[in-house]
Parts: C-alpha cells; sequence; structure tokens
C-alpha cells in the first residue's frame, strides 16, 4: 500500500497534488511519501513480531536522502552502510553508531578506520583479508572490532543476474565451505570479536525459497561453529525481499517473510539482524516528469518524450526494469506508446510498446516504485541536472535535495593553466 492516488481526477502524494509540486520546483523531482516510509518501516517490523528483539538495520543505499534516513530513525531503525558517506549520512540522520552495520566488499583502510573511532556496532567481514586488516586497525586505535563473516551460501536468488549476490562465482563473502575454517582463525585475533555469519543472497528476490533453502544452510553452519567452540550470538540475513513493480507481479509478502525466518530459526538461539531497503523505500516514491512532446513511430505506437532520463532513473536501462507509468490528470482512455528520455543512446528507454494514459506534450506524468535505487544512482551523464527530491508529509511537502544544475557541475570543473 501507499500514498500515491487519484483524488478528484489528479494525482497527488497524500494531500498534495503533484502539480503543485511540480509547478514549485520543476521536473524531473523525485517525491517520497512519509506516511508510506512509516507504513512499510512498521509492516516489516510487524512481520518480525514472531522474533526476540530483532534488529533492523535500512540499506542506506537503496534510498540514501538524508530527510529519508531522518523518518527511518525516528522508526528506531539503524543502517546497513556500505561507504563512508553512507555512514556520515546516517549518523547525520541521528542514528547511533551502534545501531550501524557496515556492510561491503571493498572497505578501505581509510572507511574502516573511520568506522571504528565512530563506534559502528558491526562490522560485515567479506573476506579473511580484511578480517586480518580490521583486527590490525582496530588494534592501532586499541580498540576492539565486532563483527560478523559474511558466507556466500552459493544458492540462485532467481532474481536479475546484476543484482544476485549468493552465488558461487559473485564476489561476495566467502564459499561457506571455506567459512569454517576461516572464522576459526579470524577468531583467535587479537583486537577482534566475532560473533557470527551474514549473508544477502540477491534483491528483487520474488520467491522465499532461495532465501529459505539459505538460511538452512546458515543454520548449519552455526551449529558447525558452536561445534568448533565458537560463541555465536549474532547472524544477520540481509535485505532482498522484492516488491510490486507491476500488477502481476506477486512478491511474497512480509508476513510470510517473517513466519518462514521464525520458523527456520527457531532454535538458533541468536539475535537477528535484518538489512531491508527496496521493500521499505521502494514503493514511497515516484519519479514525476513531464512529456516534453510526442512523436511518430514506426509502428502504431508514438514515442513518448519525456523529460526523466536514464540518468534520473537508471534501472530500466541496468536492468530492464518495469516502472508503471500514469499521467498525473488521467482521462480513462488508453494508448499505446513507446516511453523514452532526452537522452542519446537507445538504452534511455523506459518502456516499448506499453499501454498507457493518453498524454501529450506537457502533461505530467509519473514513474511508480522509483523510491529505491532511483534518485540515487542518477548520475549528470548528458551534462543533464541531478534530480531533486521533496518529501510530502500530509499537506506539506519539502526540497529534501536540491536539484544541481548542469552550471554548478560545470564550475567544479577546470581548465589547468597549461592547457589556457
Ligand atoms: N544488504 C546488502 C549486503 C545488500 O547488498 C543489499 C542490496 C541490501 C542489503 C538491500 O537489499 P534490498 O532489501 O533493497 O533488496 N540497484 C539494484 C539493486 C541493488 C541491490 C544491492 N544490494 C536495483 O535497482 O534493483
Amino acid at each position: 500500500m501507499n500514498h500515491f492516488d487519484l483524488i478528484n481526477g489528479v494525482l497527488h502524494a497524500e494531500d498534495v497534488a503533484l502539480p503543485d509540486i511540480a509547478a514549485a520546483v520543476g521536473t524531473p523531482v523525485y517525491v517520497y511519501s512519509r506516511a508510506t516510509l512509516e507504513r512499510h518501516a512498521q509492516v516489516f517490523r510487524n512481520a518480525l513480531s514472531g522474533l526476540d528483539n530483532p534488529h533492523l538495520a535500512f540499506a542506506v543505499k537503496s534510498n540514501p536522502n538524508l530527510a529519508v534516513l531522518k523518518v527511518l530513525a525516528k522508526q528506531g531503525y539503524g543502517a546497513d552502510v556500505v561507504s563512508g558517506g553512507e555512514m556520515d549520512r546516517a549518523l547525520a540522520a541521528g542514528m547511533a553508531a551502534q545501531d550501524i552495520v557496515f556492510s561491503g566488499v571493498g572497505k578501505t583502510a581509510e572507511e574502516i578506520l573511520r568506522a571504528l573511532k565512530a563506534g559502528i556496532g558491526q562490522f560485515n567481514i567479506e573476506s579473511e583479508e580484511e578480517g586480518a586488516e580490521l583486527a590490525m586497525l582496530a588494534g592501532s586505535l586499541g580498540l576492539t572490532a565486532y563483527a560478523v563473516l559474511r558466507i556466500n551460501p552459493d544458492v540462485d536468488a532467481g532474481t536479475h543476474g546484476k543484482i544476485s549476490t549468493g552465488k558461487a562465482d559473485n564476489k561476495f563473502g566467502v564459499g561457506i565451505d571455506r567459512a569454517p575454517e576461516i572464522y576459526a582463525r579470524l577468531s583467535a585475533l587479537p583486537n577482534l570479536h566475532m560473533r557470527g555469519v551474514a549473508l544477502h543472497i540477491g534483491s528483487q528476490l520474488t520467491s522465499l525459497e532461495p532465501l529459505e533453502t539459505a538460511f538452512n544452510k546458515v543454520g548449519v553452519l552455526v551449529q558447525a561453529l558452536r561445534d568448533q567452540g565458537h560463541i555465536i550470538t549474532h547472524v544477520d540475513l540481509g535485505g532482498g525481499l522484492g516488491v510490486r513493480y507491476r500488477a502481476d507481479d506477486n512478491p511474497p509478502e512480509p508476513a510470510e517473510y517473517g513466519d518462514m525466518v521464525a520458523r527456520v530459526t527457531k532454535d538458533w538461539g541468536v539475535r537477528l539482524m535484518f538489512e531491508p531497503g527496496r521493500v521499505i523505500a521502494g514503493n514511497a516514491g515516484i519519479l514525476l516528469t513531464r512529456v516534453i512532446r510526442v512523436k511518430p513511430g514506426s509502428g502504431n505506437a508514438p514515442f513518448v518524450i519525456v523529460d526523466a532520463a536514464m540518468n534520473d532513473l537508471a534501472r530500466p536501462a541496468l536492468y530492464d526494469a518495469w516502472h508503471d507509468f500514469e499521467a498525473v490528470a488521467p482521462n480513462g482512455q488508453k494508448m499505446l506508446a513507446n516511453i523514452v528520455g532526452p537522452v542519446c543512446e537507445t538504452g534511455d528507454t523506459f518502456a516499448m510498446g506499453r499501454e498507457i494514459d493518453p498524454v501529450q506534450a506537457n502533461d505530467l506524468a509519473i514513474f511508480r516504485t522509483a523510491g529505491a535505487y532511483g534518485a540515487t544512482m542518477a548520475s549528470t551523464y548528458n551534462s543533464r541536472g541531478l534530480v531533486p527530491e521533496v518529501l510530502v508529509d500530509g499537506d506539506k511537502f519539502a526540497v529534501v535535495a536540491e536539484r544541481i544544475s548542469p552550471e554548478t557541475i560545470l564550475a567544479a570543473e577546470h581548465v589547468p593553466d597549461w592547457l589556457k
């Protein structure tokens, strides 16, 4: 459920008419709904109510906007971060350092040192090499780092290849077969307190089966580690729960996920940790765009050229992702169209041969389910500005990330003296 609905024939975000946002901020612009973010945060938490004190860490990569993080911090969420930049955002949003998990396959020594000094609650180590470096760096500061070892369970998540992370040939974690020996060596290091394991097999999972298979493998591993004498207190089950992008998508409900987790982990005796991203933010945001013009195509579907492009919303170009397209003031009829942006490559295509609300030049429209992996993946390709973000709360809204103009970007570039 989300709060982007028609009121008197005009799409609103909560109680704000989208044309009012377009008039005030221009287009393209991302629009987030606070009520939807809060609802999703609560639904996910409730789904895990059968567990003992689960730790919820919002995957900042899915939507790192400071105001969005603030909304989730107020909901009691911590953060899963994968860079120093994300860590700074989570801290700036008021999340406690203790509630932040530092993931990522390529943490630099500088990032690790900064995270140690900030008192980050847990490092999710992705290799023996990283664990050794973490121990050494913690020692240099006279600190102890709390860590879990990310394992790669070699399970096919059944999602797009570019967002699968749990197959043996993916770069993430250590192979589950090698985990016991690596865990033993890391546990022996000073300044490193190993307390469990982590996994994350991929994103936009539309079936619980691969998750259950992977969790069961982790359960076996936890027992094997305990048999070796290790004290396992934490298991981080990652994120990955999919959302509905189109009407016939049928992702698992958070409650079904929660039931499965409770059943599979009931004897583990650990604190479970979660890193949801998309399931919280995905349907809490839309990308508002304006039709520049409509031109005939080769068949019977015209090209609807909108002012949003692949630099603003990269998912269709990168993963052939589907985002519903709707007119802000639909008239109830339908037309067949190809929806494209202004960027000069064919990849800048949002949909081909899609049945959509009829639109013409200057009409406003939205791409739905753009709250996760939307603005954060924007670029300035084709020397376009960086897309702004707006947060709606009831009948008020605020710009929570400014549009960064092409002029501002140009001003940060310099021609060296020797070239003048
Ligand atoms: N934890 C880890 C270690 C992750 O790598 C990710 C996502 C998450 C949690 C959050 O996963 P979620 O709950 O959002 O599925 N740009 C792609 C998605 C990349 C996901 C990367 N990792 C897209 O637009 O579909």
